[in-house]
């Protein structure tokens, strides 16, 4: 017979795993604790992670019973893939949810539901994850209501949660309950109007964080994880992609020292992943006449930006890659 999500949780057991053979490969004496095994909960290890410069703060973090966390950067830089990536090493079962505006408390602790003609109360993702000692991640943080994020105040202090519609039941945190949060601000809302929706977190629910920043991975990092993800890419051109992702992101902050002005867009990790891969999709249609580096360039990130953005970019395209038929690979 299937197991019930509830019962795969209650068998989990917690060990302790040496914190620099699991991150890192190298034993440090350090330990960290996690699971013996991994749940249907649990991330699937991604064998082309690459744990960088950001992981620090996650990691002391888990190594650590810390205040809850909160990881804000850029969009497209790693947060919420990191945490997960982390946590898989560590065989955690994760309850992952996005915040919207229309976010209820509800839908964090649980509702009642129909079961087999029988009225039951369904643990949520919060109650699941307090009751089962599982990590709680809510994305985009800042995108939830202040009254439902105030609600949850008690929580991150380590409170018991109570469930009034469950006869009033009281699910005190397991010690292996970690709650996380990543947003592309930090709380304070949103002066660039990059991030619409964001909202200005109430002072209180900030300061019960733990806070740290997570930013784009370095150029050898970033240049290894294209690697590692299309190895049939040329070296020379991944390079040469990275150097071309940091320049438009030094454009977009207004930080290069090039001529041209700033522009309004910029190039995420997850959008560089993107590029390189329709690089090489588009890569056999070539004889067509599509230069597959420009083309895909339009694809990945240049179609949504102004007009006089994408043809900057067209232009630093031929700068970097003055070639552009350069051979890419099979
Ligand atoms: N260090 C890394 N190693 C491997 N892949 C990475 C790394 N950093 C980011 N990525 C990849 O980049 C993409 C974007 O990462 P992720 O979704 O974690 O970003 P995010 O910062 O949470 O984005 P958002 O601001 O939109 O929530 C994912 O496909 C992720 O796997
Ligand atoms: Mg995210």
């Amino acid at each position: 017979m299937t197991q019930t999500l509830p019962q795969e949780l209650e068998q989990l057991e917690a060990t302790e795993f040496d914190a620099g053979l699991v991150f890192s490969g190298a034993a440090s004496g350090n330990m960290v604790r996690g699971y013996s095994s991994p749940c249907s909960c649990t991330p699937v290890a991604d064998s082309t992670y690459i744990f960088h410069e950001s992981a620090r703060d996650v990691v002391v973090w888990f190594m650590n019973k810390l205040d809850p966390l909160y990881l804000y950067g850029p969009a497209g830089c790693g947060k919420s893939s990191l945490v997960k990536q982390l946590a898989a090493r560590l065989n955690y079962p994760v309850f992952n949810v996005t915040a919207h505006g229309r976010m209820e408390f509800s839908d964090l602790t649980g509702h009642v539901s129909l079961q087999n003609g029988n009225m039951v109360y369904q643990y949520g993702p919060l109650a699941l994850a307090m009751r089962y000692g599982a990590l709680f991640i809510m994305d985009e943080v800042d995108l939830l209501p202040p009254e439902v994020a105030a609600g949850l105040n008690g929580i991150l202090e380590g409170q018991p949660l109570c469930l009034p519609e469950n006869g009033g039941e009281l699910i005190h945190p397991s010690p292996m309950f970690r709650f996380a949060c990543t947003a592309n601000t930090n709380g304070n809302g949103d002066d660039t109007g990059l991030y619409q929706g964001t909202l200005r977190m109430n002072l209180a629910w900030q300061d019960r964080f733990m806070v740290s920043s997570v930013d784009y991975p370095a150029a050898d990092v970033e240049k290894a994880l294209l690697a590692r993800l299309f190895p049939t890419l040329p070296d020379s051109i991944t390079s040469k992609m990275v150097d071309f992702a940091n320049e438009v992101r030094g454009l977009f902050m207004g930080t290069s020292d090039t001529s041209i002005n700033t522009i309004e867009a910029t190039l995420s990790t997850r959008t560089l992943i993107r590029w390189a891969d329709l690089t090489l999709k588009f890569q056999p249609l070539a004889h067509q006449g599509i230069q597959p580096l420009s083309y895909a360039l339009d694809r990945a990130l240049a179609f949504r930006t102004a007009p006089s953005t994408r043809a900057m970019l067209h232009e630093l395209v031929q700068r970097v890659f003055p070639v552009e038929n350069v051979s890419l690979g099979e």
